[in-house]
């Protein structure tokens, strides 16, 4: 039994759901802008919403000074309740009515970064989900939608920039100077859209025309000093407008459009309507100082809150149980928009297995842990806590396979009408389903609405297991589709999922795509050599005729469903898919399907011959035919040639050992390294630079091939050095370190060096540090290196320690204490998993020290924990005694509480 605290908060359901008993139709907020003590005005008109019974209003409030309250200019009596401010005395017809409600709040203080905030003297604010009432009284739920003015006042020589939401409709200087600006916002929006701006910002501007032929103003603020690295972010947010249009015909709405930089921030962005605020991170770029993963970050996300701008904004949430309808939307949105900017259908390929691959190490070990939960959950305690990968990944997924589907025209057509019918409101993810499958009458969708729903009500991810049958005489061939899936917390069996399985045939022989005739009732669609079948049973067959040659099923191509494909691969049906499958997304599947069923035999083997390798012979070289390919991209062998991580593997065992999983995936790249040398040489050689940097899926491709050719050199040079040999590449790295003209290059040189474990790589470090000491987010990455080092004797844990007391480490700004402790403790299974329990140690030690300054990222740090169960002894011994001792501290915030909470209930 864990031990109850007064503090333990209620836990929110969704079937609860009541419509608020108040409307607010207008709100005029007034700040006088003061780190120590800033002062709000809240004026906002109300009424009774008269489909409820008369009650009492209760005004959501977190750590204000309420100073005054008045309605229609007098005074009332009012009452707090745990925080809650409770009128009860207020007009009792139908009738507008004003309030005016005066507080006071401590920006300076807040060091949650939620509500309103200070960083680097630059006032900003972070409202959702649950912000808005630290910053004053108001029904802070996202179905109540008011329309907002605000003026602002502050130091005219401290906080030259004011921004708010809307247009700028009066702004002047005042008496001691001060000075003012008064902003409208034309939309009503829920509360959590709100946000402020305050500071000495800079900013890059361009004008751009819409369609309707509106003419708009782009605007990206950062500090005076970072306004050289903000053009990728605007040309990023030019390719957002532009595409929002083409694709689905959605254009700008306003004005002028603002996205701010700011160093401190809990997540990544924030798509307050006409005024995001971003973590730098995800907005400033130079190719001296971001690696492609930034740059493609930043147009990610840029996307992203752009296209929450209709899909988040103008339809919001009726409720946060709803999360989903707007964050699995709109990354599917901004997944289409990474997707529609490669030139090539392989850069296309490229991208979706990226997003596979992440969702898969991620979100699918949140579906099989203690904290699963369905993509519309049922309940919380602290809604912070369901920003997940299942919300927002799996959530895209299940958007996606509406695509799948009703096909592209036909979700673009369901976009249409759920913006017919919704505009404007508040809505739940049902409505949003019901919108695209009554577009699409009769459709895969529209015939099994109400089964493919269950994707948002039931957690766990679906096993499909697959069987077949050849019949040479006859030329048949048989599938036989089945599906399961485990159970998770909470949840009784599962009823069925409607899954859509795209597969084809590829001949055992010739390798070639078999054409398709399929003899079966099952309901699906053609598409050239791909089968779309939709299976919504707990099974059935399928059989396909003239079938001429043995042939390999190629299954949940695209992986166009959020599954678990079991079908008893041999290695023989492997290495034809690898070598031919005419779908990309399977062709690196093989490969991996390889590497795993490699890994996998040796891990559970119980010996110890994972340390010389587990790779076969005929695997090095298929791997080998690949990195010289002629006819494959760099990014796509990039992709084949890394190894699956260590979170992967650990997905396919029921009992993880970390320690042996990292051995025995260090000794394949090991082999991997040795056995390819030579075409790593040329791989390096072939793919190096040829002129400037430039941001394409090519170049990047090129320079992502030459990063791995590069670790996997630095690598055979520790074996050969075992050897006595001298090898020439550790200087080719130290060298590359120093003179490389892109962060992408030089990163990836400096990170061999570092894996590897050579010693080049502290004088490499100290080098890099020296030179961009004064560039906070290259030592973010300076940081996060060495915490999720590659771990050769232990000595990771002492490394973090000596981080920890760096003195450019805090604990105070997000960005620096992941950089450290996220990446050790959530990125670097081998380095944190220790006999000892050394890192359960200093993770507790952490998720307390952060606990007390900002509760929204200790609980994610507790997250670290997820799996502990599944870990083998001693691990899961000393896991279950850090999570107790967490568990039994008294002061936890209801973040933490929450999770330590679910992670160890049985
Ligand atoms: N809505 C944001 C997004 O685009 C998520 C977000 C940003 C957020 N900042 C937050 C959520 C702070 C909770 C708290 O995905
Ligand atoms: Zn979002």
């Amino acid at each position: 039994m864990l031990p109850t605290h007064p503090s333990a908060a209620r836990a929110i359901h969704r079937a609860d759901y009541r419509p608020p008993a108040f409307w607010i139709d207008t709100v005029a907020l007034t700040f006088d802008l003061d780190p120590a003590k800033t002062r709000v005005l809240n004026r906002m008109t109300l009424r009774r919403n008269p489909a409820v019974a008369a009650q009492a209003l209760r005004l959501d409030g977190e750590d204000l000074s309420l100073v005054r309250v008045l309605c229609n200019g007098a005074g009332t009596s009012f009452r707090l309740e745990e925080g809650v401010l409770v009128l009860e005395k207020l007009p009792s017809d139908d009738k507008p009515f004003e309030l005016e409600i005066f507080t006071t709040c401590t920006p300076v203080d807040n060091t949650r970064l939620m509500g309103l905030y200070v960083s680097q003297d630059t006032f900003t604010t972070q409202c959702e989900p649950e912000g808005f009432r630290r910053i004053t009284y108001f029904l802070d739920r996202p179905d109540v939608m008011a329309r907002f003015t605000v003026t602002l006042r502050a130091d005219r020589d401290r906080y030259p920039v004011l921004l708010s939401n809307g247009n700028l409709v009066d702004s002047g200087p005042l008496d001691g100077n001060r000075h003012m600006a008064t902003w409208e916002d034309p939309f009503r929006k829920p509360c959590y859209l709100f946000a402020l701006v305050a500071g000495k910002l800079a900013c890059r501007e361009q004008r751009v025309v819409s369609r309707t032929g509106k003419e708009h103003l782009l605007q990206v603020y950062v500090r005076p000093a970072d306004i050289e690295k903000t053009e990728h972010a605007m040309q990023s947010l030019c390719k957002s407008v532009v595409w929002d249009e083409s694709r689905f015909g959605l254009s700008l709405d306003l004005e002028r459009y603002m996205i701010v930089a700011t160093s401190d921030f809990n997540m990544g962005a924030m798509e307050n309507k006409g005024l995001n605020i971003f973590n730098s991170k995800y907005v400033l770029a130079a190719r001296a100082t971001a690696t492609d993963a930034d740059f493609a970050n930043i147009e990610r996300v840029i996307g992203h809150e752009y296209f929450h701008n209709w899909t988040g904004n103008r339809i919001t949430c009726r409720d946060w149980f709803q999360l989903s309808l707007k964050e699995g939307l709109t990354v599917f949105r901004d997944q289409e928009f990474s997707m529609d900017l490669c030139a090539q259908p392989s850069a296309r390929a490229v991208q979706r297995i990226s997003e596979v691959r992440d969702l898969r190490t991620v979100q699918f070990a949140e579906d099989a842990s203690p904290v699963a939960h369905p993509v519309r959950p049922d309940s919380y305690v602290e809604i912070n806590n369901f920003y997940t990968a299942t919300v927002y990944e799996k959530g895209a997924e299940v958007v996606r396979m509406m695509q799948t589907l009703v096909g592209r025209e036909g979700f673009a057509a369901g976009m249409r009408l759920y913006f017919e019918r919704h505009d404007g409101s508040a809505v739940t993810c049902e409505d949003f389903l019901r919108a695209v499958s009554d577009a699409n009458p009769g459709s895969l969708l529209a015939t099994r609405c109400a089964a493919f729903e269950r994707w948002y009500s039931q957690a766990g991810t679906p096993r499909i297991v697959v069987s077949d049958h050849y019949d040479p005489d006859a030329a048949t061939y048989t599938l036989h589709l089945a599906q399961n899936c485990p159970q998770c917390p909470g949840q009784a069996t599962a009823a069925p999922f409607v899954l859509p399985i795209a597969l084809g045939l590829v001949g055992a022989r010739t390798g070639a795509a078999l054409p398709l005739h399929p003899q079966s009732e099952i309901p699906g669609r053609q598409d050239g050599d791909s089968l779309l079948v939709v299976l919504d049973q707990s099974q059935c067959s399928l059989r396909f005729e003239q079938v001429q040659e043995p042939p390999v099923p190629s299954l949940l191509r695209g992986f166009s469903a959020p599954a678990i494909v079991q079908y008893a691969y041999s290695d023989d049906q492997l290495y034809t898919l690898l070598a031919n499958d005419t779908d990309p997304f399977n062709r690196w599947e093989a490969g991996q399907r390889l590497a795993l069923q490699h890994a996998v035999a040796v891990i559970t083997s119980g010996t110890g011959t994972g340390d010389t390798g587990a790779l076969s012979g005929r695997f090095l070289d298929a791997m080998r035919g690949v990195l010289r390919h002629p006819g494959l991209d760099p990014a796509f062998k990039d992709l084949v040639l890394t190894l699956p991580s260590e979170a992967y593997i650990s997905e396919q065992l029921d009992v993880v050992d970390p320690q042996r999983i990292h051995a025995v995936r260090e000794a394949m790249r090991t082999q991997l390294a040795t056995a390819l040398q030579e075409d790593w040489q040329w791989a390096y050689e072939q793919h190096g630079d040829n002129g400037g940097y430039r941001f394409d899926p090519v170049s990047c491709g090129r320079r992502a091939l030459c990063g791995l050719a590069l670790a996997y050199l630095c690598l055979a040079a520790e074996v050969e050095q075992a050897m006595q040999a001298h090898p020439v590449w550790p200087g080719k790295a130290y060298q590359r370190c120093k003179d490389a003209d892109n962060m992408t290059d030089r990163f990836h040189a400096l990170s061999a060096l570092v894996h590897s474990g050579n010693a080049l790589a502290q004088p490499a470090l100290a080098r890099f540090y020296e030179q961009f000491r004064s560039e906070e987010l290259v030592i973010d990455k300076w940081f996060a290196l060495q915490a999720g080092c590659n771990d050769r004797g232990g000595q990771v844990l002492s490394a973090v320690r000596k981080l920890l007391q760096h003195p450019d480490f805090t604990l105070r700004n997000p960005n620096r204490a992941r950089s450290v402790i996220f990446s050790y403790c959530l990125h670097n299974p081998g380095a944190f998993h220790r006999v000892d329990a050394g890192g359960y140690v200093l993770w507790g030690e952490q998720v307390l020290a952060i606990d007390a300054i900002n509760p929204q990222v200790a609980a994610r740090l507790v997250r670290a924990m997820d799996n502990w169960k599944k870990l083998a002894q001693p691990y899961r011994d000393g896991a279950f005694d850090a999570l107790s001792r967490l568990a039994g501290k008294a002061d936890l915030s209801k973040d933490v509480r929450e999770l330590v909470t679910r992670v160890l209930a049985d």
